[in-house]
């Protein structure tokens, strides 16, 4: 955070100052009151659940500077019409303030802050990052991400997500990127978007926002991100895995410049590949688990290598990269030899056919199971997609498959109508009844997948799995 006065805040924002214009603010920004520091400012939200303004005196008490925020608060404040618009002109003041910073953005349906962690790592090798926690992507996380820089910062990994049309738009204004990675078009959130190629016009806008001296990082393999292409004047760099992947997929690249080749994946799923690249190849082994971390671990590589970053340091970096955010393809080995896959943080149908993937990759020697919650926001698409994952999940072979919840029952009905598969489909109200019918189903070699949308609230349930293993 650069330091800045009150009275600096109230003119950046237009907001109206109650207190010591001269006071300074030299900390975080937050609008989780438990997280303010002394120093720092508390933005008040009005929320879903809680209104921040309530939290105001806590949040000076714990040491905020001031509250900004839009209703009148009984401690030293800034009051503005809107916060996250207050939000977003501090923001970009704090950019226009930085120019020696290079500002990258990533977007795509899935795997943004996969890829995101991963080129932190490679990008932290080049000088001080500045990258969001999580997936702090949006309105808000966007702007308190940005604002965590200050003049030591060099180079800003920022994770851009749209729920609609202008969204994205909205955050490169912020913090206008001169690099952006788009990694594929998916289903996640279609149904807000109304279809794939209003998701592809969306994520399309960080192509857009890029300047003639910009460098446009796109997804070969996926037709509607390539075809972002003409979408710039600034320079494309394609990524892609190569026709020898075990993944079955159509490229519509000749030839990607920075690519993944010769892909293995170990016992738990963890891929090695030649990454090919314009300065040479180097091999790369990544610690993360499943195939669909290649094309994130590829475009982190691309990206690292636009800002500087050489071949060496690059593989070394891909080796080295560990997964910073939780509850995404966890894998843990229970003393019994039962072994789960945590990968709950959130799931959409492309990202629920790459675990299933990666579940039969573990599970090739023993059985697997599936415990899937519903996914969330598809709209229109809901219906048919949950049906597809079922169909997918039953043509994978799984010994098991358990859908928590009632939204998630499509998956089952399709499930049981593929002829050929002989496992078992089983619902569950709930994690804990998930829990409870797995518990006596499981033996050694077996391996777990637990999979669903936030909404669902999955993630505590290898946990518990886990626990059930000490009983
Ligand atoms: N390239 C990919 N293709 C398909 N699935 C992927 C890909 N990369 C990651 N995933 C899976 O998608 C899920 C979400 O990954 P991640 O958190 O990186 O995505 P995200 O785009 O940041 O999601 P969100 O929109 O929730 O922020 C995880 O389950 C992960 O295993
Ligand atoms: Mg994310």
């Amino acid at each position: 955070m650069i330091p800045l006065s009150l009275e600096q805040i109230a003119r950046i924002t237009g907001g109206r100052l109650d207190g010591d214009p001269a006071a300074v603010v030299t900390g975080e920004v937050v609008i989780d009151s438990r997280r303010v520091a002394p120093g720092g400012l508390f933005a008040a939200v009005d929320g879903e659940r809680a209104d921040g303004h309530d939290f105001a005196a806590a949040a000076v008490a714990a040491g905020a500077v001031a509250v900004l925020g839009s209703r009148p608060v009984p401690v030293p404040s800034v009051l503005v019409a809107d916060v996250p618009d207050a939000l977003a002109a501090l923001a970009r003041f704090v950019v226009d303030s930085l120019p020696a910073a290079r500002i990258a953005g990533i977007t795509g349906s899935s795997g943004k802050t996969t890829t995101k962690d991963i080129a932190a790592q490679l990008i932290e090798r080049l000088g001080p990052t500045i990258a969001p926690a999580g997936s702090f992507n949006n309105e808000f996380g966007h702007p308190l991400t940005v604002l965590r820089a200050d003049a030591a910062t060099r180079y800003l990994v920022l994770e851009l997500s749209a729920r609609g049309i202008g969204h994205i738009a909205y955050l490169c204004g912020i913090a206008p990127p001169r690099y952006g990675v788009v990694l594929n078009v998916g289903r996640a959130h279609a149904g807000e978007f109304g279809g794939l190629d209003q998701v592809a016009r969306a994520k399309g806008e960080l192509v857009e926002a890029l300047p003639p001296d910009g460098v446009a990082i796109l997804n070969a393999d996926d037709r509607r991100v390539l075809a972002m292409s003409a979408r710039t004047s600034g320079r494309i760099v394609t990524f892609g895995t190569s026709h020898t992947s075990q993944q079955p997929h159509q490229s519509y690249a000749p030839q990607p410049s920075f690519m993944a080749a010769d892909i293995r994946l170990d016992d738990l799923g963890r891929p090695s590949f030649t990454l090919l690249t314009p300065d040479g190849s180097a091999p790369v082994s990544l610690r993360l688990h499943g195939a669909h971390n290649i094309p994130d671990a590829v475009a982190a590589a691309a990206l690292a290598s636009e800002l500087g970053l050489g071949l060496g340091e690059i593989a070394d970096g891909l080796c080295a990269a560990v997964a910073r955010s939780r509850w995404r393809m966890e894998v843990r080995q229970r003393a019994d030899g039962v072994t789960i896959i945590n990968d709950a943080y959130n799931a959409n149908p492309e990202s629920v056919r790459a675990a299933i993937d990666a579940l039969r990759h573990l599970a090739r020697d023993g059985r697997g199971f599936a415990v899937l919650g519903h996914m969330a926001e598809l709209g229109d698409f809901s219906q048919a997609s949950h049906a597809e994952v079922g169909e997918f999940a039953a043509k994978a072979g799984l010994a098991g498959l358990i859908a928590v919840g009632d939204e998630a029952a499509p998956i089952l009905t399709a499930a049981r109508g593929v002829r050929s598969w002989h496992g078992e489909a089983i619902a569950a109200p709930d994690g804990a009844g998930a829990v409870a019918m797995l518990v006596n189903r499981l033996k050694p070699g077996d391996v777990v997948l637990i999979k669903a949308s936030r909404a669902a609230g999955l993630e505590g349930l290898a946990a518990e799995l886990e626990l059930e293993a000490t009983r």
